[in-house]
């Protein structure tokens, strides 16, 4: 069905249908509800009836699927109404009808973003707290810097991800003004209630992609996190570093060679990193230069959007059961972390500490590194012990 026949009455070409036609079937839960609110807000200003409206109410939640040869969800859904359904557009646009369909689907994109982080953040909580003492070497240059703990590594982690929480909600938290009401652009001649929490410029309503930029990016951000932890899980589970063996639920073989047992999911978690961040920077392009307010090419906005929920959801559920099941090689950490020239720095301070100045310290120790005669102080309470750290972190993620 086109909503438009009236004006244009000729067929349209099909490869001119094909072209136009939008991907856009994971919406239709969005747009039902955005529906709805329409309809309500048609009731009170009295264009529908009382019948008119339990019609309206009764049909939406019928429907279930959209039809290929509509040319979008909202075609798809307006047919679908039958004969009610040609009251339904009444003061408003596909404009704002999309924009308030796609603002419900990212706020409900970063709730459930929000809820894998939690769960990931949860299962890498759960093995700091049993390694919160484990002795591990940290790394500067990829080269080993100083000894911490694997709690204190993997604490690291949970911070990234804490942020990255903070911003899906501040993608929800954009995505949640209402655009309905501002019509194609103008908004309408009708007295129509206003919905509760309505943008203030009808312009920049429907003209507005900035929270799903915002998702995009808080998913950009994310992913270049899962990445860094992704390439830690492949270094940590060679036969080189030795500090991890992959449990079986989130190991895959070799086609060819019987022994082994690779990281894919660490991998994939690291290469879906670019792809977000090409959803990102794809986005950033279509809207750049679009004359206000609504332009077709906004319809570009969704199959990026719609992807990255899918790996966001994907990548965060995979990596947890890989987290909750990794096998940390602790006599392998501890042997690598005992190396004393990890100790190096410590040594410099303990000189420092006996006034020495911080330079001469380090030319000092520097000076028996190279003769081969350094030797490590005793370790005293340089292993930090982060449970209090994995407590209140705990606290925070419960
Ligand atoms: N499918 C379109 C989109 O996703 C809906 C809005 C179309 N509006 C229009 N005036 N042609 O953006």
């Amino acid at each position: 069905m086109k909503l438009w026949s009236g004006r244009v009455g000729g067929e349209l070409a099909p490869e001119v249908w094909d072209f136009l036609h939008a991907d856009d079937a994971e919406l239709l839960p969005y747009d039902l509800q955005a529906t709805l609110l329409h309809a309500q807000r048609l009731h009170a200003a009295g264009i529908l009836d009382d019948a008119e409206l339990a019609e309206v109410m009764e049909k939406l939640a019928a429907i279930e699927e959209i039809d290929e040869s509509d040319e979008d969800v909202h075609s798809s859904i307006e047919r679908q109404l039958g004969d009610v359904g040609r009251k339904i557009h009444a003061g408003r646009s596909r404009n704002d009808q999309v924009a308030a369909a796609f603002r419900l689907y990212v706020a409900d994109a970063c709730t459930q973003a929000d809820a894998a982080i939690v769960a990931f953040a949860r299962a890498v909580l759960e093995r700091a707290d049993g390694d919160a003492t484990s002795p591990m070497p940290g790394y500067t240059h990829l080269q080993r810097a100083q000894p911490v703990t694997l709690g204190h590594h993997l604490l690291a982690w949970v911070e990234m991800l804490e942020r990255d929480r903070a911003r899906f909600a501040f993608a929800a938290a954009q995505a949640a003004p209402s655009p309905l009401g501002s019509g194609a652009l103008a908004g309408s001649t009708l007295k129509i209630p206003p919905p509760p929490n309505q943008m203030r410029n009808s312009i920049d309503a429907v003209a507005d992609r900035d929270f799903a930029l915002d998702y995009l990016y808080a998913a950009a951000v994310l992913f270049t996190h899962l990445s860094r932890i992704g390439e830690e899980l492949v270094l940590w589970t060679t036969t080189e570093f030795g500090f991890a063996r992959l449990p079986e639920e989130a190991a895959t073989g070799s086609s060819i060679m019987p022994q082994k047992l690779n990281p894919d999911v660490a991998e994939l978690a690291r290469g879906k990193a670019g792809t977000a961040i090409g959803r990102l920077t794809g986005l950033l392009a279509t809207v750049k230069s679009l004359a206000l307010a609504y332009d077709r090419d906004l319809q570009e906005d969704k199959p990026p959007v719609f992807a990255a929920r899918k790996d966001v959801a994907g990548a965060l559920g995979a990596l947890t059961v890989l987290v909750r099941g990794i096998d940390f090689d602790r006599d392998r950490l501890a042997a690598a972390s005992s190396d004393p020239l990890l100790r190096a720095t410590d040594a410099a301070e303990a000189l420092v500490a006996d006034g020495v100045p911080f330079r001469d310290a380090h030319e000092q120790i520097a000076s028996q590194v190279r003769a081969g005669t350094f030797e490590a102080p005793p370790a005293g309470d340089r292993l930090g012990d982060v449970s209090a750290a994995v407590a209140a972190a705990k606290e925070r993620w419960s």
